[in-house]
């Protein structure tokens, strides 16, 4: 496994391994490696010759008063957990270098990127298609690998994809949860103890969500509804939002039908989660 951290050396390196007609299957990352981020490594590993995973917290996408510099880095760990993944690069870039001096140019996806996470998070969309953008350019994989736990940001880049023509197919894979159903993410760990036992909940309600829209509950109101109560009922979490949209162009349903996706934030303190899963009405 080779750590690379120059634009150039990964490109040559790429460029020696499309020469000899190698599929390269990319996963883009924030680092704090869990299970999610393994399985995704795993797929890759799976379905290319050559896995590229990137390591970048990436500064753009968060928020004045977010957490940037809190958040969770270990180099270390994860080269370890990469190795067992028996990916092939690690492409783990300095700030510098992908944002330069007087970087100007900003992917902005209209419409879709400024409701739900984006409306509590002005321009955290922005920093996302940017970076994703970016690393596209560097790497030029056949198949980019995303986790459908981040809902939004797959329609997001899947959008930013098809406008901007980048030659890559997305592969999008389930959520992994813990045995209690809570979704992994680097974030969990901020939880009090007494949080993480409520934390659960949100993956709860969705089930039971699907549940009624399976009973022939069709309207989003009482969907939204049944989830707020749920969440207030059996925990501390305050709702950011809770949503049901479709599962494309993210626009909000009255009326469940086709693939929809049923989303939310909830905020447990000061740590803000997300989960979502779809529902396809038959
Ligand atoms: P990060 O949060 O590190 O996530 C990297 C990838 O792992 C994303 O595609 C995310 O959706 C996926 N992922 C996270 N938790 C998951 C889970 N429990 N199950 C399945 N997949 C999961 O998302 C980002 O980084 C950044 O925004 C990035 C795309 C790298 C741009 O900076």
């Amino acid at each position: 496994m080779q750590i690379l951290k120059s634009i150039s050396a990964l490109r040559s390196t790429l460029a020696a391994a499309r020469k000899k007609n190698k599929t390269i299957g990319f996963v883009p990352t924030m680092g704090a490696f869990h299970e999610g981020h393994l399985s995704l490594m795993r797929a890759c590993r799976k379905q290319n010759d050559i896995v590229v995973v990137s390591i970048f917290v990436n500064p753009t996408q968060f928020g004045a008063g977010e957490d940037f510099t809190s958040y969770p880095r270990d180099k270390k760990n994860d080269c370890l957990l990469a190795k067992k993944e028996n990916l092939d690069i690690i492409f783990y870039p300095s700030e510098k270098s992908i944002y330069p001096d007087r970087t100007l140019t900003y992917i902005d996806v209209d419409k879709i990127a400024g409701t739900l996470c984006g409306a509590s998070r002005p321009g955290h969309f922005r920093g996302v298609a940017t970076v994703v953008g970016k690393l596209l350019n560097i790497v030029a994989p056949d198949t980019l690998y995303l986790g459908q736990k981040d809902a939004q940001q797959c329609a997001v880049i899947q959008q930013m994809v098809r406008d901007l023509n980048f030659p890559v197919k997305v592969k999008i894979l389930p959520t992994k949860r813990e045995p209690d159903g809570l979704a992994i993410s680097s974030r969990n760990k901020y939880l009090s103890a007494q949080q993480r036992r409520e934390a659960p909940v949100l993956y709860q309600s969705l089930c039971l969500a699907k549940k009624a829209i399976r009973n022939r509950q069709k309207s989003s109101t009482k969907i939204n509804l049944l989830i707020q109560k749920t969440i207030s009922k059996k925990s501390s979490g305050k709702v950011d939002y809770i949503a049901c949209v479709d599962a494309n162009t993210l626009q909000p349903l009255k009326t469940i039908k086709g693939k929809t996706l049923i989303t939310l934030a909830v905020r447990f303190g000061r740590t803000r989660l997300i989960d979502n899963i779809i529902v396809t009405d038959v």
